[in-house]
């Protein structure tokens, strides 16, 4: 199978580095759109807007499958793409609302929800998780760490001041739903914060689940070919998955 991964910027790199740690697929194209980043602080017209023109970038591909890397675009626009798009689309919102009401037994766990101010607005992860049946919930929106990541600032005293500024007095819950491609590179300072005590629930994980559940991976590739592809400077988002995927 060849595959699609799209993202608002090098986010998205996080779920190729779960889809080649199963080794899923024999071909994966990576399409970041960095000339635009970040998504998170537009709205949901220019987002549709910008996630159709990914779909068309796609179509000189003959892709199998294109997964949505990218939490704010799977909340706003999937509907959109799946409408232009002659493959099927799936999104990270789905699989890790999937992802987190396999990993908790109990219904009353307390689940905070982070993601981009476009995330967070859309609802997309209360209206799922309530329909599994969770509603001690909270979400916040944490777009500062976007930039943060993007400037590879992964811990030290800036990460942990914007922690105090976004969780306050916030006591570890039950789970975190780290709902933007870019968080797992902080996920260790965020257990750090919690004292270890929340379980993670990551995009590039959840997807990986998702996709062993919906289709036949009966055969995996050790050695996938992969092709990345930035709207904006390519060689420094090349040189980022050398770095974050051990290429
Ligand atoms: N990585 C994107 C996400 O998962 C967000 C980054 C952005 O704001 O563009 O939501």
């Amino acid at each position: 199978m060849k595959v699609g991964v799209f993202d608002s910027g090098i986010g998205g790199l996080t779920v190729v580095k779960s889809l080649l740690e199963h080794h899923l697929f024999a071909e994966i194209v990576y399409f970041g759109d960095t000339a635009r980043v970040p998504y998170g602080i537009k709205d949901k017209t220019t987002i549709i807007r910008y996630a159709i023109e990914a779909v068309e970038f796609f179509k000189n591909f003959d892709l199998d499958l294109i997964i949505v890397a990218c939490n704010t675009v799977s909340a706003h626009a999937l509907d959109e793409m799946r409408e232009v798009s002659s493959c099927p689309i799936i999104g990270v919102v789905e699989a890790g609302i999937l992802a987190t009401a396999n990993a908790l037994k109990d219904k009353n766990a307390n689940i905070l929800i982070l993601g981009t101010k476009a995330t967070i607005n859309s609802k997309a992860y209360e209206i799922g998780l309530h329909a599994e049946g969770f509603y001690n919930l909270q979400a916040k929106a944490t777009g500062l760490f976007v930039p943060m990541v993007e400037e590879e600032i992964y811990e030290g005293e800036v990460l942990e001041a914007t922690f105090r500024h976004y969780f306050g007095t916030i006591t570890a819950p039950d789970a975190i739903i780290l709902g933007c491609t870019h968080f797992p590179l902080i996920s260790e300072a965020l257990q750090n914060h919690f004292s270890k005590k929340s379980v993670l629930i990551h995009s590039g994980n959840a997807i990986v689940e998702y996709l062993e559940k919906e289709f036949d991976f009966s055969k995996r590739y050790e050695n996938p070919r992969l092709e990345f592809f930035a709207s904006e400077n390519p060689e420094s988002l090349r040189n980022i998955a050398k770095k974050w995927l051990l290429l």
